[in-house]
């Protein structure tokens, strides 16, 4: 298991007082707090060799680039990728995502065709899909959650045609903590040669991949809710993938070459190699140096002690609920071997916001609160004022869920 007390002397922020308490940093589902080797690693790339990469074949340039790359290299192990080639730096899962639905679905979709997706997705895995499928008169289909929370994988199987090019998922809902069986969503895609995409925002942070054992096509996920800067993310590719697609944003550095044709007026552009074909433009260069300071951390850890340490919290969270407090709602699966460390409530019929308000000024504890960017899914489960969320990361305690469970069973209820 994890060394809780050694890891939290890691990250300065959690010295912090909130409202006269001591910050019990609850919100890791939203982003995570970054340890003193991710704020090093940033900060000595603007101090000791800040340059622009690709760019220069000066000192700092060279240096620059050579980190800049490596991180790529970094993450590419991390997730079981073959290279550095299919690992795109993107700014979060969103844009991952984006690049996926626009670069791909523009060049294939096409009248009829069929995006099946579920009702579980984030705002970024369903918004991008509609708008690709209302240019390309494609239609977006939702295969609903069962009441458990966990997905229905006979629905899903039913949803899927042979009219259907894309199926996509999130491996974990970043509301109900579901750990979605991918595998087997990603079979039943291959039967219909449809492309696989995962969004990974909140599985790639909390337990081992390997894209190869997941059988993706796509895999996105943010660096910043993984430890990393924000505004860091990436999108994993399969090579032949990214390299029949066209690039998603045109500019500097994602060009070999930009030939002026006197004859017809007009510019002939060749690609550059992956994955700087999908990176134009300067990139987050000090971000993506950090989210390799990021994956290090969480490597010298072990995901799969990352894992059982948060399966761990959201067990002992639920038995304590469960057994002690009254007038919560519960959402999401209630066995922890398929629920990753995401507590979803409601308490009573109180405003989630009003919840998370005294959360933070009572007891100075960060929750979210509101519809977590999955509006859909919070009308399926008739959870029309949104919910409360409590989630949890490495430098959690069974201390801090103590706190909360108290402070649960103190809220002044309120219609
Ligand atoms: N997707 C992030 C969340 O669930 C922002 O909070």
């Amino acid at each position: 298991m994890l060394d809780v007390n050694k890891i939290r002397e890691d990250f300065p922020i959690l010295n912090r007082e909130i409202h006269g308490k001591k910050l019990i940093y609850l919100d890791n589902t939203a982003t995570t707090h970054k340890p003193k080797q991710v704020i090093e690693a940033i900060k000595s790339f603007y101090e000791v060799y800040n340059a622009n990469i690709h760019r220069g074949l000066h000192t700092l340039s060279q240096e620059a680039s050579k980190m800049y790359e490596e991180a790529h290299d970094k993450v590419a192990e991390f997730i079981g990728a073959d290279g550095r080639e299919e690992i795109v730096f993107v700014r979060n899962s969103t844009e991952g995502l984006n690049l996926v639905a626009y670069a791909w679905g523009l060049k294939n979709l096409g009248e009829g065709d069929e995006i099946v997706t579920t009702l579980m997705e984030h705002h970024s895995n369903i918004v991008p899909w509609e708008l690709v499928a209302s240019i390309k008169k494609a239609t977006v289909k939702y295969v609903p959650v069962k009441k458990d929370g966990t997905l229905n994988i006979e629905a899903m199987a039913e949803a899927i045609t042979p009219r259907t090019k894309v199926v996509t998922v999130t491996h974990i809902s970043n509301v109900l903590g579901t750990i979605n069986d991918v595998r087997e969503v990603g079979k039943l895609a291959r039967e219909v040669d449809a492309i696989f995409v995962v969004d990974g925002a909140q599985s790639v942070p909390h337990m081992p991949i390997d894209v190869k054992a997941l059988g993706c096509d796509f895999l996105a996920f943010s660096g910043h809710k993984m430890l990393g800067p924000t505004g860091t993310g990436c999108l994993y590719g399969r090579r032949e993938l990214l390299e029949e697609m066209p690039p998603f944003l045109g500019g500097g550095d994602m060009i070999k070459s930009v030939g002026y044709d006197a004859k017809t007026g007009r510019c002939v552009c060749e690609w550059n190699m992956l994955p700087w074909k999908y990176e134009a433009g300067t990139p987050n260069i000090a971000g993506g140096i950090g989210l390799a300071a990021a994956v290090e951390y969480l490597q010298k850890i072990g995901m799969e002690n990352v894992r059982q340490h948060e399966r761990m919290l959201i067990e002992y969270t639920l038995k304590r609920v469960v057994d002690e407090l009254s007038d919560i709602t519960i959402y999401g699966p209630m066995d922890a071997e398929i629920r990753a460390g995401i507590f979803t409530f409601n308490v009573g019929d109180m405003n989630p916001h009003e919840v998370s308000l005294y959360l933070d000024k009572e007891w100075g504890i960060a929750t979210r609160s509101g519809f977590h960017c999955a509006e859909p899914l919070h009308m399926l489960m008739g959870a029309t004022k949104g919910t409360a969320r409590a989630s949890y990361y490495i430098y959690n305690t069974t201390e801090e869920i103590d706190v909360l469970v108290e402070a649960l069973s103190k809220i002044p209820k309120k219609g």
